[in-house]
């Protein structure tokens, strides 16, 4: 992921590896805990000691037993080197085809859809099969029994389809993910590679007759499928990852005064806070722009990021955003970055919660 930036925006060696080991540095300290952090699975394990999964309650058991199998994924390094191979390969295919690589990226990030495109074409894949274990379950009663077959080799066969775009776009995703959250989704990955071969072998074998192995084997890829989504899950609501982390907006509010206007020079964004919300000033040309700290992809402190061409670069995977609209204009971040709307007055900088106007460094006049 980050090498891949570094390819394609020329991020800093320095910041590409402060964003992979998750170290949050800024001018005024930001302190974050990375996306995925391994201590999240400690502290889980510490609620829930190995005594309690003898004598809890049965959730208490199964909370327990899925806590460790992610810790004792996500300490698995060895998967590193594995992983960072795909990466580089992918994020080479990508960049050798340019602007339409660039396109397609963010076509299979979903920063047109404003979250990841990943969940709602993973529906399709898991819903096929489900469908297909249906049918051969109804197979196996009385009547209809040629019509149901047949349609449960259709339904295998659109899985099969949907598990590929599935695929696409969560290897797309994966790229940008760090440690951890890495190493789960790896894999993740793996086992639904695992689970679709199972498919296209269930389908060949329905195909030539051997219903009874077909079925055998479709039920077992679709056990693989549910233990994979089990991962992909933990992925998003335990991990964060996909999940908006442009953290707290300040919403309520009026004209606050942040800086004075000498403070803020070209080029060199710095970090204030209003109502004890972070944010990040910067000036582009002679306007001044006010958005949120952290980038909404992993938290990335903008404060180290940069302007480019007029948009806003994040410093560690490269996603670029409008700093007015606050819009992605580049993935792989998909929701968009908190702005807020600036005037400077007597040779202070003020800014208040609400869109910015498009006229970023208001004079005051008619205020
Ligand atoms: S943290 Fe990944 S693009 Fe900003």
């Amino acid at each position: 992921m980050l090498r891949r930036s570094a390819a394609q925006c020329g991020v800093p060696a320095t910041e590409r590896r402060a964003g992979r080991l998750g170290v949050v540095r800024s001018r005024e300290g930001i302190r974050r805990k990375p996306v995925g952090d391994i201590e999240t699975f400690d502290d889980e394990m510490s609620k829930s000691p190995r005594s309690d999964v003898r004598v809890g309650r049965p959730e208490e058991s199964v909370r327990a037993v899925g806590a460790r199998v992610l810790s004792v994924l996500g300490r698995q390094s060895w998967l590193d080197r594995p992983g960072y191979r795909l990466e580089h390969t992918l994020g080479f295919a990508l960049a050798a085809c340019g602007g339409a690589g660039e396109r397609t990226s963010n076509l299979l990030h979903g920063t047109w859809l404003g979250h990841p495109l990943h969940p709602l074409v993973v529906a399709l894949p898991t819903g096929a099969v489900a469908t297909t274990v249906a049918l051969d379950v109804a197979a196996v009663l009385p009547g209809h029994q040629a019509g149901l077959r047949e349609a449960s080799r259709v339904s295998l066969g659109s899985g099969i389809v949907a598990s590929l775009a599935a695929a696409t776009t969560g290897l797309n995703d994966w790229q940008q993910t760090q440690e951890q959250s890495r190493r789960v989704g790896l894999v993740h990955g793996a086992l639904n590679a695992v689970a679709t071969a199972l498919y296209v072998l269930s389908w060949c074998d329905r195909r030539r007759g051997r219903h009874v192995r077909g079925v055998a084997a479709s039920a077992v890829g679709y056990g693989i499928t549910a233990a994979s989504g089990y991962l992909g899950a933990s992925l998003v609501y335990r991990l964060g990852v996909g999940v908006d982390q442009s953290g707290v907006r300040w919403d309520t509010g009026e004209w606050t005064l942040l800086l004075a206007e000498a403070a803020l020079e070209a080029g060199q964004p710095q970090r204030v806070e209003a109502a004890g919300v972070g944010l990040v000033l910067l000036r582009d040309g002679d306007d001044v722009l006010a958005v949120g700290e952290l980038c909404p992809h992993l938290g990335a402190p903008i404060v180290d990021g940069w302007m480019d061409r007029g948009q806003l670069v994040c410093p560690w995977h490269g996603s670029r955003f409008d700093p007015v609209t606050g819009q992605v204009v580049r993935g792989p971040a998909t929701a968009p970055l908190p702005c807020y709307q600036t005037r400077i007055l007597a040779g202070t900088i003020e800014v208040r919660p609400g869109k910015p106007t498009g006229l970023r460094a208001a004079t005051g006049a008619g205020e």
